[in-house]
């Protein structure tokens, strides 16, 4: 019979989000610290963190720890310097991501680069050391927030979501010993939310939540432990139902829903 998964409370440590300074890690930082959570919030902005900071209503609070996620022994001493000042990191949310969209007529590296370092490597240079540390604590919680752009290939996403299925993948691999070692594994794959990366996106984004909704559910599903913590369910469900469909259906069937069929090659 498997374990129950541990689900961390603000009695069992502090939470760490990457990604703070807007959209969705700033959201969830809020609703974490409205439920009792200690939060050290990550990201490149400093301004934009000790605003969230200053803005928390407890009864938790908000702490800001400004780093470069793409900085692996930066995060590894940012963790280090969290635990001595804040105490155990019980829980995190790794967060931080980018979305520049590729055209596959003028394909740059510096686009596939930027993509990688901050979605793919970022997200292992922080999952590193925070794991280290809840390893021997002999407990912890670990969200990674993918996307549904990893569950298959889509126009514009060449970069993201490779980064996206990549870090699908890694969580997958990793469940079976973090299982064993007391650490709860999961992925956030949201759909379309209404954060400064989708503000300029030129093509319509169907079942697009605001980032309050994408915050409840996110809060939610780390209370629930599940391994897979996906929204809006109408949408992310038939997504995963095309991801079973044969390529001759797929094609066709992601070019009309995109509009990609009507697009001048
Ligand atoms: N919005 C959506 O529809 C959607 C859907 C699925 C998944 N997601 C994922 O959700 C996450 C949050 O995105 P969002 O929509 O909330 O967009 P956002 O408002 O642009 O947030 C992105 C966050 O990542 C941080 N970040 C970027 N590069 C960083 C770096 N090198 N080091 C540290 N932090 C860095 C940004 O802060 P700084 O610039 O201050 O560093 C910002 O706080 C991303 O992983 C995204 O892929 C979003």
């Amino acid at each position: 019979m498997s374990k129950k998964a541990f689900v961390a409370t603000p009695k069992d440590g502090v939470a760490w989000v990457t990604g703070a300074s807007s959209g969705i890690g700033a959201e969830v930082a809020e609703r974490l610290a409205a439920k009792g959570f200690t939060v050290a919030v990550t990201a490149r902005r400093e301004d934009e963190l000790a605003d969230l900071a200053a803005k928390a209503s407890g009864p938790g609070r908000i702490v800001a720890y400004p780093g470069d996620v793409t900085d692996g022994p930066g995060m590894e001493a940012l963790v280090k310097r969290i635990e001595a000042e804040l105490g155990p990191v019980a829980l995190t949310l790794l967060n931080a991501g980018v979305y520049l969209p590729v055209e596959g007529d003028a394909l740059e590296r510096d686009n596939f680069d930027k993509t990688f370092d901050v979605n793919l490597k970022g997200t292992v240079n922080c999952l590193i050391p925070v794991a280290a540390a809840m390893r021997t604590s002999g407990r912890g919680q670990i969200a990674i927030v993918a996307s549904v752009a990893g569950y298959f290939g889509l126009p514009t996403a060449a970069s993201y979501g490779a980064s996206k299925a990549a870090l699908i993948n890694l969580a997958e691999a990793l469940k079976f010993d973090f299982d064993k070692q007391g650490i709860t594994l999961q992925v956030i794959a949201p759909g379309f939310v209404d954060t400064p990366a989708t503000a300029d996106n030129p093509f319509p984004m169907p079942f697009l939540i605001s980032v309050g909704k994408a915050g409840r559910r996110i809060v939610e599903g780390l209370e629930s432990g599940r391994f897979e913590v996906t929204f809006p369910r109408k949408f992310t469900y038939a997504l995963k139902v095309m991801r079973i469909m044969p390529y001759w259906l797929f094609f066709p069937a992601i070019a009309k829903a995109t509009g990609w069929n009507k697009r001048a090659s």
